[in-house]
């Protein structure tokens, strides 16, 4: 199977005066046809940049972004309007990202006449009320001359959604897209997300800080983990949440609580050597990872930059960024 998208060796640097900031680095990766892809990770790992540049909002510094097998920095003309029609992205803030003065109409049927999806008025309101029926805000009359501000926080975020799949995406790249609201309208978003999946045929690509709702939302999807800027696990949900292999997601996963407060109680917490998350300007050599690491192999991991692999003899599917793991050193836990 062809993938959709895909990075390869994908950087991204910031310049803030004479520093460089090197925010993204030789990101490889895969996304397939309608998969639910989850990127997770500590605040500023780089989750949004990889976002953006996945759907065309900015460019890599070097590498290169595939779609559908071609590098989109050779595309033109009405290739190049098509891949970027394909690829709409869901942002955090539906405050933020709808304008107040607009109806939802209006905000609605914008891109419909823009990209010369309807011919007229009708046909747009047609379309509105289809797209609001899409997203579960029903009946279409009752919201489509609406203000954002007489919605609800959930009612205008499924809005946002709506805006995104106005121009018939195949690719939604959902960057917290459900971190705004409460819990329990959380929950009915990501279904109705997940649903689009089969009803509507769009590969996602769900973005969060939280592996508590990838672990319980991405279940026959892929989690890839970053740490500082890198891909340090990617595999099948199942995998990575049941016998996560590199230390980071490990840590990680100790630190979600159990639905039930015994297995809570009795799981391992896995204590970290530092707490202290390195600057991107300061990066440690090596492993970005080691100064935390409570396995750190002196000497390797703080030597050699690891690529993406599979940990012989595991039965996750799993590629890890570690070498001790990789390599078949054997590990040995640190007691701070
Ligand atoms: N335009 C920019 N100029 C300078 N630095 C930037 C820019 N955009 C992002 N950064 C920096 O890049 C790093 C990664 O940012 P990014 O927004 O991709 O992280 P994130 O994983 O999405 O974090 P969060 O979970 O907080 O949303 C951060 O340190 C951020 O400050
Ligand atoms: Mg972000």
């Amino acid at each position: 199977m062809e993938p959709i998208l895909q990075f390869e060796n994908v950087s991204r640097s910031f310049h803030k005066g004479r520093t460089v900031i090197p925010v993204l680095q030789d990101v490889n990766l895969s996304v397939n046809p309608l998969e639910f892809l989850c990127l997770v990770g500590e605040s500023g790992c780089g989750k949004t940049t990889s976002g953006k540049i996945l759907s065309g909002l900015l460019k890599p510094s070097s590498g290169r972004v595939l779609f559908k097998g071609q590098d989109v920095s050779t595309l033109r003309g009405d290739d190049y309007r098509g891949y970027r029609r394909s690829l709409q992205i869901i942002h955090q803030d539906p405050y933020a990202s709808l304008n107040p003065t607009h109806t939802i109409y209006n905000t609605l049927s914008y891109p419909l006449f823009r990209h010369n999806l309807v011919r007229n008025r009708t046909q747009a309101r047609e379309r509105v009320a289809e797209l609001l029926t899409q997203v579960d805000l029903t009946p279409a009359a009752d919201i489509i001359d609406k203000y954002p501000h007489q919605l609800s926080g959930g009612q205008r975020q499924r809005v946002s959604i709506a805006r995104a799949l106005t121009t018939n995406p195949s690719v939604l790249i959902a960057d917290e897209a459900v971190s705004m609201v409460d819990v329990s309208i959380r929950i009915g978003l990501l279904h109705m997300l997940m649903n689009m999946r089969t009803n509507l045929g769009v590969t996602i690509v769900f973005i969060t800080h939280d592996l508590a709702l990838a672990k319980y939302f991405a279940w026959d999807g892929r989690i890839a983990v970053m740490y500082l800027g890198r891909i340090v696990e990617i595999g099948s949900t199942p995998d990575v949440i049941g016998d996560p292999q590199h230390p980071y997601t490990r840590v990680l996963l100790s630190a979600i609580p159990e639905a039930d407060p015994e297995k809570t109680r009795s799981k391992q917490h896995i204590q970290l050597r530092s707490e202290d998350i390195p600057a991107l300007t300061d990066l440690p050599p090596g492993c970005a990872f080691h100064p935390r690491c409570p396995w750190f192999v002196p000497g390797l991991c703080d030597v050699h930059v690891p690529a993406l692999a599979r940990v012989p003899g595991a039965i996750s599917d799993a590629d890890v960024a570690c070498i001790p793991l990789t390599e078949g050193v054997p590990l040995a836990l640190h007691t701070p």
